[in-house]
């Protein structure tokens, strides 16, 4: 399977359109060794032809623009986007949902609870149904069933549902349920090859551990340095694991988990304008080359 990195940022990009902070300053001017990077999404294949496109970001229509192969050109109205799966319902996951308007009706698998915020609190889909009758909903199991998708040969989904919190205008936002957040182990049936995503991962649970632990390739949350980097910086109140990330730093830290894998390789994705390892020449960066743990940037491909 190829995957391929449409965006590697988390919300906000990078650099961040409203920040000052050192990174987005220092990209923005060209006085630090930094890759912009724009928001969170990731497109998977076996064929090239034929594509899972992970979340629909806000920099969507920029990203297919820089991948050529997304669009095979077999029509007059054409695309590569066989299906669509979100793993939350978060605005840097969704919001491009609606720059797809012209070419409803599309393949959108998501949990119920991703379905509710996105009909209620953020209705994106209510409002869609005015282009082409909208969405094409499937449901995404959350109790580790796996589920294949038409089109997409040779692939398997497995969705694992996630401890985390449902964005800011859900109406389920105080009380979390299972589903608000998932991440997804991809199987390759014939090269046996599988890959782990989780933009989000605030914790590593237990039932999660076997997944992270068979899988060929981890490509989790990067969002953090620090628990407390959007304090530490200045830019807001929360700490990471509060809003669902796990930090790289620290005893019980991202870091310290993946040395405890020896079989996946793993890549960091989903990384906040505020963290260090933006910075590739970064005493951080050195770190995680140290822990051969690389970090994803757009327009890169994995292959597995
Ligand atoms: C998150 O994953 O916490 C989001 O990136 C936050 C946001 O986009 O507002
Ligand atoms: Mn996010």
């Amino acid at each position: 399977m190829r995957i391929h990195i449409l965006g590697s940022a988390a919300g906000g990009g990078f650099p961040q359109w409203n920040c000052n902070y050192k990174n987005s300053k220092g990209v923005r001017e060209g006085t630090l060794h930094a890759k912009p990077r724009t928001q969170s999404s990731i497109a998977v294949s076996t064929d090239n032809e034929h594509w899972v496109l992970f979340n629909t970001s806000p920099d969507i229509r920029a990203q297919l623009l820089s991948f050529p192969d997304i669009q095979p050109a077999r029509t007059l109205r054409d695309t590569g986007i066989s299906a669509i799966i979100f793993v939350d319902s978060q605005i840097d996951h969704t919001t491009g949902l609606l720059m797809l308007r012209e070419g409803m009706p599309l393949n959108v698998y998501c949990t119920d609870m991703v379905y509710q915020d996105l009909t209620t609190g953020f209705p994106i889909f209510n409002m869609l149904t005015h282009w082409n009758g909208g969405v094409n909903r499937h449901t995404v199991p959350i109790d580790e069933q796996s589920f294949t998708i038409p089109e997409i040969n040779h692939l398997r989904f497995t969705a694992i549902a996630l401890s985390s919190k449902a964005p800011p205008y859900s109406p389920h936002r105080d009380q979390p349920h299972l589903g608000d957040n998932i991440g997804v182990y991809i199987e390759d049936l014939q090269t046996q090859k599988s890959v782990f995503y989780a933009p989000g991962l605030g914790a590593i649970e237990a039932h999660v551990l076997p997944y992270l632990q068979k899988t060929d390739c981890v490509l989790v949350d990067g969002t953090f340095w620090h628990e407390d980097e959007l304090i530490h910086t200045g830019v807001a109140t929360k700490r990471a694991r509060e809003i669902g990330h796990l930090p790289q730093s620290g005893e019980d830290g991202m870091i310290a988990f993946l040395d405890t894998l020896s079989k996946p390789r793993k890549i960091l994705i989903h990384i906040n304008n505020t963290n260090p390892i933006l910075i590739e020449d970064s005493a951080e960066r050195a770190e995680l080359t140290a822990h051969h743990i690389e970090v994803a940037e757009d327009g890169m491909d994995i292959i597995l």
